[in-house]
């Protein structure tokens, strides 16, 4: 018995499908909150207007895997393209079929692993702008110093994870996460501090009770939506311009263009 299209998005009914107000909420688009994306329900209709019936769908431009997801509720192969490696792990993540138990366990292998682990977080984010971590430069930082430190434990910890899938979905549940705990906020495509950051200082444990928790939900997921109609799926993590011939036939396309 597969979970049905319409389980996965609440069967809400939305003013138009090129709205993406609500979407955010559903399962799996809250992962990482992607504003650009569009609503699931734009996928269906596309596949259910489409002339001749669809058994493989390409999206050029993934962004966060909402076209590749909604297909394996529909029963169609998605094969996405997305060239923010990042972005590319999130779909990827989202369409794997996982056993939601060996997750959990990897997860407390993970936690424990990460509360043996002491890492000097400048010494591992070199590359990272001077503000990154506590003290920053004129008095601004975006993580307090203890806040980078765990995130360093967790990061270090994640090589000795043996399962990739499993790594990777953690990688991108805590990229989902350290915004929430740092001392910015998004603010359209740039970033900004919060007001009264400097006087709201946060220790380790801040960012273990997000991370868990945002575990917690997206086992969640996990187990509420599995088994989909179908669990194929290919992403190609690249540049659409060059990737698309290896895409191979499709019967649909189904995107949304980055923007210049
Ligand atoms: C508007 S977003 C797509 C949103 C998507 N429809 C969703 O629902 O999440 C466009 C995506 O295209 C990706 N992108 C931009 N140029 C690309 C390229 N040349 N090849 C592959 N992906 C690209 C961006 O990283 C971004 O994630």
């Amino acid at each position: 018995m597969f979970v049905p299209f319409e389980a996965w998005t609440g069967g809400r009914s939305i003013s138009s499908i090129g709205t993406n107000a609500g979407a955010p909420d559903i399962p799996f688009q809250n992962w990482r909150r992607f504003k650009e994306a569009f609503p699931p329900e734009f996928v269906a209709h596309a596949i259910s207007q489409c002339p001749r019936p669809v058994k493989r769908c390409l999206d050029p431009f993934g962004g966060s895997g909402t076209t590749a997801l909604a297909c394996q509720f529909l029963g169609v192969h998605p094969t996405t393209i997305e060239v923010n490696p990042f972005l590319a792990d999130l779909i990827e993540s989202k369409l794997v079929r996982y056993d939601a138990t060996d997750v959990a366990r990897s997860f407390a292998d993970l936690v424990r692993l990460a509360n043996r682990t002491r890492v000097n977080p400048s010494k591992l984010y070199t590359s990272g702008p001077e503000t990154l971590i506590e003290p920053g430069v004129n008095g601004r930082w975006i993580f307090d110093w203890e806040i980078a430190a765990r995130l360093a434990a967790y990061v270090s910890a994640l090589p000795k994870i043996t399962n990739r899938n499993h790594r990777r979905l953690f990688r991108v549940i805590l990229g989902g996460v350290i915004v929430d705990v740092s001392n910015v906020i998004v603010s359209g495509k740039g970033r900004r501090y919060r007001r009264n950051w400097i006087n709201t200082r946060k220790d380790g444990s801040a960012l273990d009770t997000a991370f868990c928790s945002a575990m917690e939900s997206a086992i969640g997921d996990i187990v509420r939506f599995t088994p989909r109609r179908v669990h194929s799926f290919s992403v190609l993590h690249g540049n659409a311009l060059q990737l698309i011939p290896s895409a191979g036939p499709v019967d649909i396309s189904i995107f949304s263009p980055p923007s210049c």
